[in-house]
């Protein structure tokens, strides 16, 4: 079995504990800066090690693949130590703070041959991937366009990871992600884009309207993590369109033709709660010697991050790892 150990004791490593235990998985270790924490978690979950430390979780042999908890601006150290020590790694969204971390990371991956994914969840959805297949099949007609909304009021302190600019932080990289993604999995990658946008005093985005543009349909894209309204996507076509409520996480979507009348149910309940697909997704890949996903790719990793620094740059939102 792949033996998994968490680095970072926050608040998504326990979602993720959640899912490797409920899918009967190996979790296997916890590493966090703080032994007192990493004790907790592990006490929680009956792991069979926890240390208080990275440096130590990396160094025990037992350990097969990292699963990444830490905020963005550590994903590119964690990652290059996890490969230096000879581990896999699922590692959380955004994959990096930009492009050129990135790139570095899977370079080294490949040469290493080892096994490197972000933590998308979304894309290994089961509603996810059967409206992948019905739209692919044509059942809404071409696409014409895409809107997605993601927004949550994060009432975190202004010190939080999300407010912080040297954590990272900022509504693109921590919200917008998953709607970028959502556009390039049914429209590919845009020709040009255009945005409106927020910024909270700390100087990071906290509200954000993205529109890409392609040459028969458009995406656009909310983010906030300022107030809370639509969570949702629908995918328009010259036949019908496909409603899917809370996009990032959904167990549900419904097919509509032209005049609204529903042709098409979907709903798969998460097993656990919606991170098992991206698990089963990484064991698999790990069993098979596979070095990346072909549900999600090095380069579509990278292209994202590509769009992101993009985006970013018309906004001026520079991150010290620039
Ligand atoms: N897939 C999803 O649905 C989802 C949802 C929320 C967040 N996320 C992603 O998961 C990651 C973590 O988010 P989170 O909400 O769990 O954050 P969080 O609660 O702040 O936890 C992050 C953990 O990272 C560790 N860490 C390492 N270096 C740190 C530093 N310099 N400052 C602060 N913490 C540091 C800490 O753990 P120790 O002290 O124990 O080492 C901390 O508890 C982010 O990449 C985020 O985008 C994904």
């Amino acid at each position: 079995m792949v033996k998994f150990g968490i680095m970072g004791a926050g608040k998504i490593a326990h979602k993720f504990a959640q899912a490797v235990i409920g899918i009967n998985e190996y979790l296997y270790a916890v590493g966090s800066r703080d032994l007192l924490r990493a004790n907790a978690f592990q006490e929680r979950y009956e792991l069979q090690k926890a240390y208080g430390s990275y440096e130590e979780l990396l160094a025990d042999p037992q350990v097969d693949c990292i699963y990444i908890a830490t905020p963005m601006s550590e994903h590119y150290n964690n990652m290059l130590a996890c490969l230096e020590a000879g581990k896999h790694i699922l590692c959380e969204k955004s994959f990096t703070v930009n492009k050129k971390e990135a790139e570095h990371i899977l370079t080294i991956a490949k040469e290493k041959g080892l096994f490197v994914m972000e933590a998308m969840w979304t894309r290994f959805l089961p509603t996810i991937q059967e409206v992948q297949k019905l739209v692919n099949e044509g059942v809404i007609g071409d696409i014409i366009s895409i809107e997605a909304y993601i927004t949550m009021f994060l009432d975190f302190p202004m010190t939080s990871r999300i407010y912080s600019k040297s954590l990272g932080g900022g509504a693109l990289l921590d919200l917008s992600v998953y709607p970028i993604h959502l556009a390039n999995l049914f429209l590919g990658v845009p020709d040009s884009f255009e945005t409106e946008v927020k910024f909270a005093s700390t100087g990071v985005d906290t509200e954000e309207k993205i529109t890409y543009f392609y040459p028969h349909s458009t995406a656009t894209l909310y983010a906030s993590v300022i107030h809370e309204d639509k969570r949702e996507a629908t995918i328009y076509g010259t036949k019908g369109y496909v409603h899917i409520p809370d996009f990032w996480s959904t167990e549900s979507a419904t097919v509509y033709n032209n005049h609204h009348k529903v042709i098409r149910q979907i709903d798969h309940k998460h097993i656990v709660n919606g991170f098992e697909y991206e698990i089963f997704e990484t064991v698999r890949c790990i069993k098979k010697k596979w070095n990346e996903s072909p549900v999600l790719s090095h380069a579509t990793t990278q292209e994202i991050m590509r769009q992101m620094d993009a985006i970013r740059k018309t906004w001026g939102l520079v991150y010290p790892q620039d």
